[in-house]
């Protein structure tokens, strides 16, 4: 194989009650990374189209291009020799797993032009090295589900324990992102470090329950459990009019509505797709009308993960 061009999709993290424990894909938008062989050793970003210049040209300080160095030192290849280019779909400082998506597509891209020597799951805790590069964390619950796909639940991460659990058919999501930018980097440095007891429990028996509520289909359930009191009341504080677009989506059908990632892009899950079509549209004018403005995407849960758009 001399060229691979790979997709991997956005996600939403934490899920409201799930810090760094779960997270979902969605199918559209997600990035698409381009790897070429060269006969020269190294690896060089030839473009990156999208980001307005400012993501790192320097291969070992780009998301992409540090799992795929990573990769390939785990695999005796640190001479290999290939260009690449990013194609990044979606805003930086999102919160819709933008920096995961672009790692998780080179990862992906990277293993698929060396004849797939690792498993979808073996390239995760490369795919995490990237998030350590962009956030200074190496969390995995949006490289997770942007490589495995689904919704994922990270169970451990020393050891690292992660698996997949089934969702409602008719569960949809609704991705809004106004227009400003949150670094993942500051809003994990304004939390606090120590939690109550009583949030403890409270946040436990919700992170139960949604678990629960996905695995089966008991939407009241899910809506009862979409609660966070650890995370969403400080970083909630960044998002301009987080209250009232939260209380729209409520209003207007949705089963829960929180934070996606670190912000400032919400997200609500609602049962079926015009119910979450009709909650994006309140959603989106809130902000609107508010000064701000902001894009949205409805999707189901993306069970795929990564696709490899061409190969020769
Ligand atoms: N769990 C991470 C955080 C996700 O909330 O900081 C970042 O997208």
């Amino acid at each position: 194989m001399n060229y691979i061009k790979a997709f991997a999709p956005a996600t939403v993290a934490n899920v409201a009650c799930g810090f760094d424990i779960f997270g979902f894909a969605i199918e559209e938008p997600g990035d698409v990374v381009e790897v070429r062989r060269r006969d020269e050793p190294g690896i060089i970003i030839t473009d990156i189209t999208g980001d307005e210049g400012r993501l790192p040209r320097a291969a070992e300080k780009n998301a992409v291009t540090v799992v795929m160095l990573h990769l390939l030192k785990h695999l005796g290849l640190s001479d290999f020799g290939c260009e690449v280019v990013l194609h990044k779909n979606m805003p930086l400082g999102s919160g819709m797993g933008s920096s995961a998506a672009s790692a998780v597509a080179g990862v992906v891209a990277m293993n698929e032009l060396l004849d797939c020597p690792l498993s979808r799951q073996e390239l995760l805790r490369f795919a995490m090295e990237g998030e350590r590069i962009a956030s200074g964390s190496a969390h995995a619950d949006n490289v997770g589900p942007s490589l495995l796909g689904g919704f994922v639940v990270i169970r451990s991460y020393n050891p690292l324990d992660i698996f997949s659990i089934p969702v409602p058919a008719d569960l949809f999501c609704t991705l809004v992102h106004p227009d400003i930018e949150i670094n993942t980097k500051d809003a994990r440095y304004i939390l606090r470090n120590e939690v109550s007891l009583k949030n403890t429990i409270a946040q436990m028996g919700n992170v139960a329950g949604l678990v629960a509520g996905l695995m089966k289909s008991d939407y009241d359930l899910i809506s009862r459990s979409m609660v966070d009191v650890i995370i969403e009341p400080v970083r909630s504080i960044l998002i301009p009019e987080f209250n009232v677009v939260k209380q729209a989506a409520i209003e207007n059908g949705a089963l829960g509505c929180s934070i996606s990632g670190s912000g400032p892009s919400m997200f609500a899950l609602s049962r079926g797709e015009e119910t979450a079509r009709r909650v994006g549209e309140v959603m989106q004018r809130t902000f609107r009308d508010a000064g701000i403005e902001a894009s949205k995407h409805i999707s189901g849960i993306n069970q795929g993960g990564p696709v490899i758009l061409e190969r020769s």
